[in-house]
């Protein structure tokens, strides 16, 4: 959580981090702030609770004089609530020197108490602070900002990137990262730091990304990157291919809206170039092609809806490779003593490419023997540099909290990532290879036709904005899509909603039944010989005969289910394991209405942040 930018440069600083911050801002928004060296060379900070709007207002009220070096932050509280105080930048003992901080210190009492034995005072309830501290400590004896920085990582325990700045040093900015990340833009005569590309996307198109346990100094026509000791790492710049209008509104109401807008586009770009004559073509996985080949086992690691696609990804593996697998929550996976050997293949799965969680479980899979392959969205990512392949969706950036286009590109690339294992292992024949790509390859167009439904569900959305519960049910494939629907609602609306296995009402569920309760259920289609069509239909019955009023989302054509359900949102017919790509929109949709409806932000829902980049 919280973005991080940094610039040195030959401009006026403020406009390039405000800007870097806009498009962070979904990594935290509970407070904003900037410190720059201005032209008189003396250290300005300003900084407000609240979004990103709350700083602006008032350095647009009260301007403030710039320079060409400095620092911006936007925070997602962890230690200390979101106040003035507690925001970022932080400044060390004699205020010549500013801080920001990405991730948790974990041992900062003690350090806190060292330095208050030592007379040093502190304004703020933030573990950040005490980095700032000890870095002021420290450059009073080195005189050189990098040097502090080397003598103070050391001492710090838990996760962190780290950007300071020192009135004495103007044109530098030195940062540090473990566990979290960081990133250089590469410009002529000025460089930029953010925690990820979008920092700085729409200055330079060139990036490099830093290593765990690394300190880089930019000024603005020289970048250095060490380890902690200092001794020199090779760089290796990439080029990034997101186009920086991606990450605007284009005239849409919301993000989450014209991200939705945007998945026909996601799904044909994650397949683009990866299908030629009937079969799968991923060099990317050229590296790992004889595990993939000979594993025993996949394990899939992920949180959130980056885990609910896990779920599809498990039926399709399962269906077309015949390999057995098994998807675990990130968080839950690495503080038991799970099985894995050699020939486990671990997919992590990870819009973000940050997510902490996944992160340290994948290295944990990694450390015991595991190959790992990690299906992630943003270039660079940490997760994907520290697994042994990856696999990238190419949905472009997501920038609303709520997942929506990368959930439909990560069950693409899992797809592809099955039919591609299938071929290897003999697992299919080539017309079944066939249908399944051609089903695939007509998803986009399905798709667009989903999206057409948009103006009824928002119309339904509308009607149910005073509800208080929704349940979502679905079976097989439908079941991750009815968690997906619970947790999109949960989210964005803050309604109590709850997905279930169809199978399980009768289990327990179902006594939450009484008049006028709203059931989403997804419905597979009848015409699959081994269909549930049936069995799903039987369970609407179940629960509308005690009152549930019911929505479902059934396949054109789908009769069957018209003399139960209030509400039918139809989708396009395709084969069942495709159903979740076309059932999950008018889900996304609901939620997202629903949502506005009630006068909700809903690109930047309460309490959350996009990359959850703390355990
Ligand atoms: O960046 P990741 O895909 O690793 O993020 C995983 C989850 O935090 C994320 O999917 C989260 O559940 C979303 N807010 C859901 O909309």
């Amino acid at each position: 959580m919280c973005g991080i930018v940094g610039y040195v440069g030959n401009r006026p600083s403020l406009g390039v981090l405000i800007g870097g911050l806009r498009r962070l801002e979904y990594r935290g928004y509970d407070s904003a702030g900037v410190a720059m060296i201005d032209a008189g060379g003396r250290l300005s900070t300003h900084k407000r609770a609240g979004k990103l709007n709350v700083l602006t207002e008032e350095l647009t009220a009260s301007p403030i004089a710039d320079g060409t070096t400095g620092i911006g932050h936007t925070r997602w509280a962890t230690h200390g609530g979101p106040t003035d105080r507690n925001a970022h930048p932080h400044l060390g003992d004699d205020g010549k020197l500013a801080v920001i901080h990405n991730g948790i210190i974990e041992n900062f009492s003690a350090l806190k108490e060292e330095l208050v034995g030592e007379g040093f005072t502190f304004a703020s309830e933030t573990d950040t602070e005490v980095a700032a501290v000890l870095l002021g400590r420290e450059y009073r004896e080195t005189g050189d900002l990098t040097l502090a920085f080397r003598r103070v990582v050391g001492r710090l325990h838990g996760a962190f990137t780290l950007l300071a700045l020192h009135e004495d040093q103007p044109g530098v900015v030195v940062g540090a990262r473990r566990n979290s990340p960081l990133v250089i833009g590469l410009g002529e005569g000025e460089n930029f730091l953010g925690s990820d590309v979008a920092a700085f996307v729409e200055h330079t198109r060139r990036a490099v990304a830093i290593g765990q346990d690394q300190i880089v100094t930019i000024r603005p026509d020289a970048i250095e990157v060490t380890d902690f000791e200092g001794n020199a790492v090779e760089t290796h710049p990439f080029e990034i291919d997101w186009n920086p209008a991606a990450a605007d509104k284009g005239g849409w109401s919301s993000f989450m809206a014209k991200e939705i807008s945007e998945e026909p586009d996601a799904v044909a770009n994650t397949m683009r170039g990866r299908i030629a004559d009937g079969q799968v073509s991923l060099p990317e996985l050229d590296g790992v092609g004889s595990v993939l080949a000979d594993a025993d086992r996949v394990l899939i690691l992920a949180c959130g809806t980056a885990a609910y696609a896990g779920m599809l990804g498990k039926y399709a593996l399962e269906k077309w490779a015949g390999v057995p697998v098994d998807v675990e929550l990130s968080h839950e996976f690495r503080y038991r003593e799970p099985v894995i050997g050699p020939r486990t293949v671990v997919v992590s799965i990870s819009q973000s490419g940050e997510t902490m969680d996944t992160l340290m479980a994948v290295k944990y899979a990694r450390e015991r023997g595991a190959t790992t392959l990690s299906i992630c969205n943003t270039q660079g990512a940490t997760i994907a540099r520290e697994s042994d392949a990856a696999l990238y969706t190419h949905a472009g950036p997501e920038v609303a909290v709520a997942s929506t286009k990368a959930f439909v590109a990560q069950v693409t690339a899992l797809y592809l990532l099955a039919l591609h294992l299938a071929s290897v292992r003999s697992h299919l024949d080539e017309t079944q290879l066939r249908d399944a790509l051609d089903e695939l390859g007509a998803l986009p167009d399905k798709l667009r036709t989903v999206l057409e439904t948009a103006e009824e569900i928002q119309e339904l959305a509308r009607g149910m904005s005073d509800t208080r519960s929704v349940l979502f049910l679905g079976r097989h494939v439908g079941y991750p899509i009815a968690l997906e629907g619970a947790l999109k609602l949960k989210e964005l609306a803050y309604i109590h909603a709850e997905g279930f296995a169809a199978g399980e009402l009768k289990h327990g569920p179902i006594a939450l039944i009484e008049p006028g309760q709203r059931v989403f259920v997804v419905v597979p289609s009848p015409r699959d010989s081994n269909s549930l069509h049936p069995k799903v239909v039987s369970n609407i019955q179940e629960i509308r005969a005690r009152g549930a009023h019911i929505i479902a989302i059934a396949e054109q054509g789908d009769v069957a289910v018209l003399p139960f359900a209030d509400d039918v949102i139809r989708i396009p017919l395709t084969a069942a394991l495709f159903e979740p790509l076309l059932s999950v929109v008018p889900l996304q949709i609901f939620a997202m209405e629903l949502a506005a409806a009630k006068g909700l932000d809903v690109d930047q829902p309460r309490n959350l942040a996009k990359s959850v980049t703390v355990e």
